[in-house]
C-alpha cells in the first residue's frame, strides 16, 4: 500500500459551505442554508424528528408536504419562521445569504480554517450558540460520552479520534447507528479515507456540513491541516 494522493477542490466561500440548491419542476430553484439553520437548531431536529435524509435530493420534499406541515413546513408556518406564502424567500433562484448577512449572524464565533470558517464544536462547547434540540418531543437524552481512538491502519499516521460527546450535542444515536456505523458489522472500508471522500461513513457529514476532510488534524490529533 503506497501513500495516497489527496487532491482537493478549492474552498467555496464560507457562507456557501453546506448550502443545498434544490431545483423543483415548475418553480424557481430553492436554496437551503445549513449555517442559517444550525445556528438555531441541532441536526437531530431535521434529520431525526422531521425525517430528512443525509443526502441532498433524496427526501422527496414537495410543496404539498410543506403545506401539510412536514419538512420545511414544520417551521415555515408563519409562527416559528416566515410562512409558506412567502414563495420567493425560498424560491429565490438559488442565491443564498451574502457575505454581509453571514458576518452579521456569525460574527464573534470561533474561527476554523475551512468550511464555514467557524469552529462549530467550540461554539457549542462554550455556549456561544444554543440551538434548539427538538420541535415535538423533548428527547430523553441518553448520555454516551465515550471517546474512541480509531486505530490507524498505517504506522506513521496518527490514529483518528471519535468523540461521542461532540457528536451527541448535535445528533441522535439513531442518526449514525446502525445505518452509517453498524457496530455489529465493522468493515475494513470504514477505516479508509477513500470511503470518506466518496461521502461514506465520516464523509456523510464531514466535507458536506460538518468541518471538511481538509482539517486532518481535528481527527488525526497531531497531524497538520491542509491549507
Ligand atoms: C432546519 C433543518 C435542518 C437542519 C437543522 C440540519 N439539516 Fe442537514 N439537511 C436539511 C435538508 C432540507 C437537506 C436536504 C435533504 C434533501 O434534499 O433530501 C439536508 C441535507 C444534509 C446533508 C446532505 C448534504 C449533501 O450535499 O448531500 C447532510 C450531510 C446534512 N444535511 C447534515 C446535517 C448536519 C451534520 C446538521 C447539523 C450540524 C444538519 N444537517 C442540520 C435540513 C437540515
Ligand atoms: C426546524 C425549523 C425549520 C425548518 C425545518 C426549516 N426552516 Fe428555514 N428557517 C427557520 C428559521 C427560524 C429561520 C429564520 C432564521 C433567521 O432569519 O435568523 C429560517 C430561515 C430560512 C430562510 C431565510 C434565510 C436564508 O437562508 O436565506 C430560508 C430561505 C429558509 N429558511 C428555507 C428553508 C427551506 C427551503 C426549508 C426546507 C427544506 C427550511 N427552511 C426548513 C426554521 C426552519
Ligand atoms: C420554506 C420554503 C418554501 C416556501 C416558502 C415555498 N416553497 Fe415551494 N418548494 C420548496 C421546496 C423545498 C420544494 C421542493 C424542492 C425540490 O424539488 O427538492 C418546493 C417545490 C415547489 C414546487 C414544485 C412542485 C411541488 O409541488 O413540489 C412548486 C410549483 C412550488 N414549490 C411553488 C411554491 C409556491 C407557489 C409558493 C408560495 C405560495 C412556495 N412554493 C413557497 C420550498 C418552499
Ligand atoms: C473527519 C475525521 C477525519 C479527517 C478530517 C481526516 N481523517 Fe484520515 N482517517 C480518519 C479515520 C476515522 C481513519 C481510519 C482510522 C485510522 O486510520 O485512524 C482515517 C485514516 C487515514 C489514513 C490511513 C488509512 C487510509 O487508507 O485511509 C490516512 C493516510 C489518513 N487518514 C490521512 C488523512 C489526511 C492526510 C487527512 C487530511 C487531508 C485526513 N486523513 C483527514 C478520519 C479523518
Ligand atoms: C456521528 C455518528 C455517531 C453518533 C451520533 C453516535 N455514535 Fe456511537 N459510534 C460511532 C462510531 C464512528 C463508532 C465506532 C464504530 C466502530 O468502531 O465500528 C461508534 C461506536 C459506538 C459504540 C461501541 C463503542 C466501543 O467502545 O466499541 C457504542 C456502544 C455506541 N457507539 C453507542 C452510541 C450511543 C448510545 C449513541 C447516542 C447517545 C451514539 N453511539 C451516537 C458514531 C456515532
Ligand atoms: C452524521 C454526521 C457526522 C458523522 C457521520 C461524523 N461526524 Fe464528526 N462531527 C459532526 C458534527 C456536526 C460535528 C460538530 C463540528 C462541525 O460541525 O464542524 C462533528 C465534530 C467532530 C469532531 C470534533 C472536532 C473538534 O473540533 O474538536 C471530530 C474529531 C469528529 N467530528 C470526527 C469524526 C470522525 C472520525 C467520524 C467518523 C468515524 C465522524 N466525525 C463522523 C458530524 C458528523
Amino acid at each position: 500500500m503506497g501513500p495516497q494522493n489527496f487532491t482537493f477542490a478549492a474552498d467555496p466561500v464560507p457562507q456557501s459551505y453546506g448550502n443545498i440548491i434544490m431545483k423543483p419542476e415548475g418553480a424557481k430553484p430553492v436554496i437551503f442554508s445549513h449555517w442559517v439553520h444550525r445556528l438555531r437548531y441541532t441536526c437531530r431536529v431535521c434529520h431525526f424528528e422531521l425525517q430528512i435524509n443525509f443526502k441532498a435530493g433524496t427526501t422527496g420534499i414537495t410543496m404539498e408536504d410543506n403545506v401539510e406541515g412536514k419538512y420545511c413546513g414544520a417551521c415555515h408556518n408563519g409562527k416559528t419562521a416566515f410562512g409558506i406564502e412567502h414563495c420567493s424567500r425560498c424560491h429565490n433562484g438559488g442565491v443564498g445569504p451574502g457575505k454581509k448577512e453571514f458576518a452579521k449572524k456569525t460574527g464573534g464565533l470561533p474561527p476554523a480554517i475551512h468550511g464555514n470558517g467557524i469552529d462549530w464544536n467550540q461554539a457549542m462547547e462554550e455556549n456561544l450558540i444554543k440551538p434548539v434540540d427538538y420541535l415535538i418531543t423533548k428527547p430523553d437524552k441518553f448520555q454516551f460520552d465515550r471517546a474512541l481512538t480509531l486505530k490507524a491502519a498505517w504506522d506513521y499516521v496518527p490514529s483518528a479520534v471519535f468523540p461521542h460527546k461532540a457528536h451527541n450535542r448535535w445528533l441522535d444515536c439513531n442518526n449514525c447507528h446502525p445505518d452509517i456505523f453498524d457496530i455489529k458489522n465493522r468493515t475494513e472500508k470504514q477505516n479508509r479515507m477513500e470511503s470518506y471522500f466518496k461521502g461514506e461513513f465520516c464523509g456523510v457529514c464531514h466535507g458536506k456540513v460538518a468541518f471538511p476532510l481538509k482539517d486532518c488534524g481535528r481527527c488525526h490529533l497531531g497531524m497538520g491541516n491542509w491549507r
